[in-house]
């Protein structure tokens, strides 16, 4: 990553694409959250940083003046390129229309019926582990599992699954920074699933019950009752949207279920002693270890909490500090495995919520279910604080090093 000026204030001059932020950002935003709920900086040609739970949800549900048409902010100029990732990047009423034909694939019907095979994918991965008495969890386990998941989705083989960490890597972390690999990794996964919907409709009846058809076959469905087909961009851009939000999210929430319950020992035994507890506890993994902050553009001059921000520039919401904000869950920087009433914002709020968050859910307990049912003893291998932390928009640990104990 490039030398970056540090911060002077994280309240006027964050800097949420620092090594420092991905170092200690739960203790940064607890701080902004109690002095300066819309913080601001100069960088990225100007931003916002919203940290208050309330806030977030009025900002995320005020789609005229606060727009999806930009979801990160990054090194890139807010006026440079707009990837098309419908339905994430467009705004009411285009995006109702091209998401609701996306839901049934990810209905709770259809991620049960995955679930055996996601079951058997993370049998295996574990067979590939074995014996072994250090493991990254990260990179061993967590990271393999969505990426097979949604190669298996996708109808692509499996042997594609370093390509798709390079994409995601590439858009989601490196191309955060620099421009260039971004650019790169955007083309390449718009040519690949170029590719991949002009082989299914070569095959015609014959191609293959996957996301790919389903989306080639897809018809937006209009407020009055009519469809039209979805056109070229939306076509790709949704299976690009799904791959980008399929696979990062589930693989950091996944590793900071293994560093945790490696470095809390009483919480491992617990979970281990009372698997019923699965449900609830994931629910307060995803809360506690949030993984997705994501931009809005401001179309015009406005207000947060009664912060002016300007028009042109783009605003963070922190889903993860929205989480953690004592206003609305009791001790928060607690993690409860059987935390009651956790009504968490992972997954996000209003018309943009999450559409995977079932499959999410199915793939996390079911990842973290085989793990403990094959490892229900282990640790870290380092000291809690030596774990690195992504940079960029989606927070999980790189490297999760772990020793099976007896
Ligand atoms: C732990 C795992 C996951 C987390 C924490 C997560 C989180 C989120 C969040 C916060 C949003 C809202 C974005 C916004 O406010 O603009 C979102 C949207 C979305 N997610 Fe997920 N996600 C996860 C897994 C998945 C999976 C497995 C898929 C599908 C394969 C998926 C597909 C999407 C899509 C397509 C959207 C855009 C929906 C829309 O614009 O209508 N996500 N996700």
């Amino acid at each position: 990553m490039s030398e970056r000026p540090p911060v002077t204030d994280w309240a006027t001059d964050f800097d949420h694409l620092s090594e420092e932020w991905a170092a200690k950002g739960p203790e940064i935003l607890a701080d902004l959250r109690e002095r300066c709920p819309v913080a601001q900086t100069e960088r990225f040609y100007g931003a916002y940083l919203v940290t208050r739970h309330d806030d977030i949800v009025e900002t995320a549900r005020a789609t005229d003046t606060f727009s999806n048409c930009i979801t990160a902010v990054n090194t890139n100029h807010p006026d440079n390129i707009k990837l098309d990732l419908s339905p994430i990047t467009l705004d009411p009423p285009e995006h109702g229309p091209v998401r609701r034909p996306l839901l049934p694939s990810f209905s709770p019907k259809a991620t049960d019926e995955l679930e055996p095979t996601v079951v058997a994918m993370a049998e295996r991965l574990l067979d590939d582990v074995g014996d072994r008495k250090l493991v990254d969890g990260a990179l061993d386990f967590a990271q393999l599992l969505p990426v097979e998941v949604m190669g298996h989705l996708f109808g692509v083989s499996a042997e594609m699954g370093p390509t798709f960490r390079q994409w995601v890597d590439g858009m989601l972390k490196e191309g955060q920074i620099d421009l260039d690999i971004a650019r790169k990794a955007a083309s390449e996964v718009q040519q690949f699933f170029a590719a991949q919907l002009a082989d299914r409709e070569a095959m015609g009846d014959d191609a293959p019950d996957d996301l790919v058809t389903m989306v080639l076959n897809a018809e937006a469905e209009l407020g009055d009752g009519s469809t039209r087909p979805f056109g070229r961009k939306e076509r790709i851009g949704a299976l690009f949207v799904l791959m980008l939000g399929g696979i990062d999210t589930t693989w950091s929430t996944l590793g900071s279920m293994l560093f945790h319950l490696g470095s809390h020992p009483d919480d491992l035994k617990r979970l281990v002693n009372e698997p019923e507890l699965m449900p609830t506890a994931v629910e307060e993994f995803l809360r506690y270890y949030s993984p997705v902050t994501i931009a809005r553009y401001i179309t015009e001059d406005a207000d947060i909490a009664g912060c002016p921000v300007s028009g042109g520039r783009r605003v963070l919401l922190s889903y993860p500090s929205a989480n953690r904000d004592p206003d609305y869950f009791e001790n928060p920087d607690e993690l409860i495995l059987d935390r009651q009433n956790n009504r968490h914002m992972a997954f996000g709020v209003g018309v943009h919520r999450c559409l995977g968050s079932n499959l999410a859910r199915m793939e996390l307990r079911v990842g973290l279910t085989a793990w403990l049912e094959r490892y229900p003893n282990f640790e870290l291998a380092v000291e809690p604080d030596e774990v690195k932390w992504s940079v960029g928009p989606i927070r999980g640990p790189r490297s999760v090093p772990i020793r099976i104990l007896d």
